[in-house]
């Protein structure tokens, strides 16, 4: 009995198997793919464990060698990086390449099923994203973000940030929670008019969580392209921590929204929630409801505050990498903004060097590498190449900034690349570290301010470098969804500039 059980079903296999390779090498013929490497059916790129730690190497690699559009595949998922920012802002202008895709990558399915079928706006589309994407952005100037009202907001946290710095008094710190909590504090109270001490129980859950769901391991990488792997030991307890910690997610934002819907005052209109709800209840748009919201609270606190956190820790490990381009900060800074006052965003101009440093921050360290997937909504073509329907989509940012085509010496971190011979700064359109297209990064203005704004207080009020027993800054990128620093401790020494 069993023996014909086993025997049914490895022939049900086998019959599946030779199925899907005739329907592959199909697709294969029928389609002018753009070039790439050698795949297998199913199993896609031959990646080694060893791979998954420079991703974003493994397709610079490629994109030197096939050009400007590359064709791979990721398990049984068709991949296709662009490697060109005009072939990306033309690609991703385009309606059939902005929806995102809606598998159980990046478990979109598992958070659409706990929260009743929402989701948010990073992977939503059609009307649900563009009734958000609209509504998002119009909340956030309402909200000041470039403007006077934010900008106060940021330097009220950044005083916070200050103080946590100077009881380290030079010793070596960790700067992870101490620029999380300030980052977060900016998010939330726009969002939700909450605010988290650096050692707050439940916001050191959150960080933890946001740094988990973003971190590539081979066991989630399995799981996100063969789903069935959730019921199989021991992917079934990494996707046991998985559905944990988007329950946690679910739990921490649905609190400030009952919060907010017991003290409901129809005219508050003091951050984000009071606005949604505001709509919600007038049923405008009909796409909004309490899920929605909640989905879209995490979505944007997540990916408000991980980036620009990241980005920060980037920017104080390289000025302690290199004390020659701190030095140049300080002297600009300290020529141009009159003792014991903080740097205001309509400062920018009289900061060039400064300002050409959070530059050649975002390039080189290129946070978000390969960016976030599109996929084809429809058959389409890009340069010629046939896009079919549900063909995964990336921008390559991490070439785009480090292409040696485009640029000198692209492993040296060098400010000077965005200065003209008048000390101006010179715009690059090959700096693309919010993406391209209709899809682009809608918390850019929020992001620049805050790295303006927190970047600067602290380079006037401390000089960075690496411990006494650290020799060299380690540089290599840590690989997940956004590449992290390694960890790392700085000392903060205060340079007696008394601002706050
Ligand atoms: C240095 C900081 C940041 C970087 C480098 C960054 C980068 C990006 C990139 C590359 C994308 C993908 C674009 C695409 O799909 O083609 C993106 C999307 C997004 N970002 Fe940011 N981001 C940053 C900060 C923020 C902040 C502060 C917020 C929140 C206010 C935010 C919210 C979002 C959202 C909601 C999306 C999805 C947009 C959509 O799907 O329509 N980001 N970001």
């Amino acid at each position: 009995m069993l023996l014909a059980l086993l025997g049914t079903l490895f022939s049900g296999a086998l019959l599946y198997s030779l199925y899907y390779i005739a329907a592959w090498y199909l697709r294969e013929w029928r389609y002018r793919w753009p070039p790439g490497p050698r795949c297998l059916p199913l199993i896609g790129l031959p990646l080694m464990p060893s791979d998954l730690k420079s991703f974003h190497r493994v397709h610079y690699d490629f994109a030197k060698k096939y050009g400007s559009i590359v064709r791979t595949m990721i398990g049984p998922i068709v991949t296709v990086q662009l490697n060109d920012p005009k072939v990306i802002k033309e690609a991703f202008s385009r309606d059939v390449f902005v929806p995102r895709p809606t598998s159980w990558y990046f478990y979109f399915d598992e958070r659409a099923r706990i929260n009743d079928g929402a989701t948010g706006v990073i992977f939503s589309k059609g009307q649900t994203w563009k009734d958000h994407r609209g509504f998002i952005l119009q909340k956030l100037r309402d909200f000041g973000v470039g403007k006077f009202k934010m900008e106060e907001k940021i330097v009220e946290e950044t005083a916070t940030l200050i103080k946590l710095l100077e009881a380290a008094n030079g010793q070596p710190i960790d700067t992870r929670a101490p620029l999380s909590s300030t980052v977060a504090n900016v998010i939330g109270s726009v969002l939700m008019g909450t605010r988290y001490a650096p050692d707050d129980p439940v916001f050191v859950d959150v960080m933890r969580w946001t740094c988990e769901i973003i971190q590539f391991t081979p066991k989630k990488v399995f799981l996100a392209l063969f789903p069935f792997l959730r019921h199989v030991p021991p992917f079934s307890a990494t996707y046991a921590e998985v559905l944990g910690t988007l329950r946690g997610f679910k739990a921490f934002f649905r609190k400030p929204i009952q919060e907010h819907l017991d003290n409901w005052q129809p005219d508050r209109n003091a951050d984000f929630i009071d606005t949604y709800i505001a709509a919600v209840k007038e049923q405008q748009p009909a796409t909004f409801n309490m899920n929605e919201l909640q989905l879209t609270l995490d979505d944007l606190f997540e990916a408000g505050f991980e980036t620009t956190t990241t980005t920060l820790r980037w920017a104080f490990l390289l000025m302690a990498a290199h004390p020659d381009i701190q030095a140049k900060v300080h002297a600009e800074l300290d020529k141009n903004i009159p003792l014991g006052t903080y740097v205001k965003l309509s400062d920018k101009e009289q900061l060039p060097y400064t300002e050409a440093t959070i530059t050649e921050v975002h390039r080189f360290a290129s946070i978000f590498p390969l960016g976030a997937y599109h996929a084809a909504e429809e058959d389409a073509t890009i340069q010629g190449y046939d896009i079919p329907k549900g063909t995964w989509l990336q921008a390559n940012i991490y070439f785009v900034h480090h292409n040696t085509d485009w640029w000198d010496a692209p492993e040296q971190f060098n400010p000077d690349r965005f200065l003209t011979g008048k000390n101006q700064v010179q715009a690059s359109d090959n700096v693309i570290p919010f993406g391209l297209g209709k899809r682009r990064c809608l918390g850019e203005a929020l992001a620049r301010a805050e790295l303006f704004i927190i970047f600067t207080a602290v380079m006037q009020r401390f000089t960075v470098h690496l411990p006494d027993s650290v020799q060299t800054a380690d540089l290599t990128p840590t690989m997940g969804v956004l590449t992290d620093t390694q960890p790392h401790k700085l000392c903060f020494v205060s340079r007696n500039n008394p601002i706050y």
